[in-house]
């Protein structure tokens, strides 16, 4: 059985390490907040290229915890996309502030910069740019309109950990970069995790200081709660952080193999120039969408589908969200896409399967 993502298989490939330091934070004396999480929060920080990280609880959390640093909350506005796991806007909306979701560029399926004019108002304090499947958003012209507005850049980079715009690694573009450490991302804990990146001082104090009530030296000075990145997960990301650059390069394998097949009805969205795609995920857009999924589902291979229902159109969302353009292209690629199976443990063999089922599909 070929599946879509395989979190049991990473941890198989480090177990040793993995063990001897779940073992070590065990037989430690700090469970919360220790030298894991200080380890992981450097060494993160460095990787990404900014002053600091920090460790969170989950990736939405990491969104919610920014905005509110940035003092974003009741009568607010934020700007995303409604092409993304639901958290991007559960993080936005869980602050007091509501989104604002606009359209995607067709070839890339990222924020189109274009609409952001149009569906700005006074209100609107952020943007949320995600960086989906592993692929940069169009970052500096959307932060080059945050500039222009005087309005804060949250990079969401929940799926691309470690890809790069123009040298730089994505989360160190924006005010803050967002990231979840959910087990199946490019790195994942073994539960869950987020970490948060910034180069700006005065958010990063206020951040750490939101994660755990609003604390300095036990003393809440403003409201805050608890978003903590435990030590057992700090522990497993910084065994897993040191090999993620190797990870990411068995996903780029991977998806040379898928990059060959070529068919009129079988898209997938188009590289960024000056960009290193990450491949959290391989997606494809066809016409035939459930049908290749039966045809591989009989033959035991499992794509997923990332995402099958627009946020906007959501029974919690889609009477309360406010829509800022035309959203003709979400919705279009929402029943056409399919999500072939990628992740690092993954055997080229087991991606030739893949490929050869879906040209065999397609001839
Ligand atoms: C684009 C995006 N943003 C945010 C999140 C939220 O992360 P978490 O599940 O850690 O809260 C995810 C993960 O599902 C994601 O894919």
């Amino acid at each position: 059985m070929i599946i879509c993502a395989n979190p049991k298989a990473q941890y198989l490939s480090y177990k040793e390490e993995i063990d001897s330091s779940i073992d070590k934070v065990l037989n430690g004396s700090q469970y919360i907040l220790g030298e894991e999480v200080e380890l992981f929060e450097e060494s993160f920080a460095n990787y990404i290229g900014v002053n600091s990280a920090i460790g969170v609880a989950n990736g939405t959390d990491a969104i919610e915890i920014s905005l509110k640093a940035m003092g974003i909350g009741n009568g607010d506005k934020v700007i995303s996309v409604s092409h993304s796991a639901v958290a991007t806007i559960a993080g936005i909306e869980s602050t007091g502030a509501s989104a604002i979701v606009v359209d995607l560029e067709p070839d890339f399926f990222t924020l189109d910069n274009e609409l952001l004019e149009s569906a700005y108002t006074n209100d609107v304090k952020a943007v949320v740019a995600v960086h989906i499947y592993g692929q940069s958003s169009d970052i500096y012209k959307i932060k080059e309109f945050c500039k222009s507005k005087g309005i804060y850049l949250i990079e969401d980079v929940a799926q691309a950990h470690g890809a790069l715009n123009n040298n730089k690694r994505l989360g160190s573009i924006g005010d803050v970069g967002t990231f979840s450490c959910y087990p199946t991302k490019n790195l994942g804990a073994i539960g869950d995790g987020g970490i948060i990146t910034t180069d700006d001082e005065n958010l990063h104090k206020k951040m750490k200081m939101l994660r755990e009530y609003g604390w300095t030296e036990r003393v809440s000075q403003i409201k805050g709660r608890n978003s903590r990145l435990d030590e057992l997960q700090a522990s497993i990301l910084n065994v897993k952080l040191r090999y993620l650059d190797r990870d990411n390069q068995k996903r780029k394998n991977i998806a040379d193999i898928y990059d060959q097949l070529s068919f009129d009805d079988f898209i997938t969205p188009a590289k960024r120039s000056d960009c290193d795609h990450v491949y959290h995920l391989y997606v494809c857009k066809t016409s035939k969408r459930d049908e290749l999924m039966n045809y591989l589902n009989e033959r035991d291979i499992f794509p997923g589908i990332h995402y099958p229902v627009p946020i906007h159109l959501q029974p919690a969302y889609k009477d309360n969200i406010a829509i800022g353009s035309d959203m003709h292209v979400t919705e279009s690629i929402a029943n056409n896409i399919i999500s072939l199976p990628m992740y690092p443990e993954l055997s080229l063999d087991d991606a030739e399967k893949v490929y050869n089922a879906i040209k065999n599909f397609f001839k």
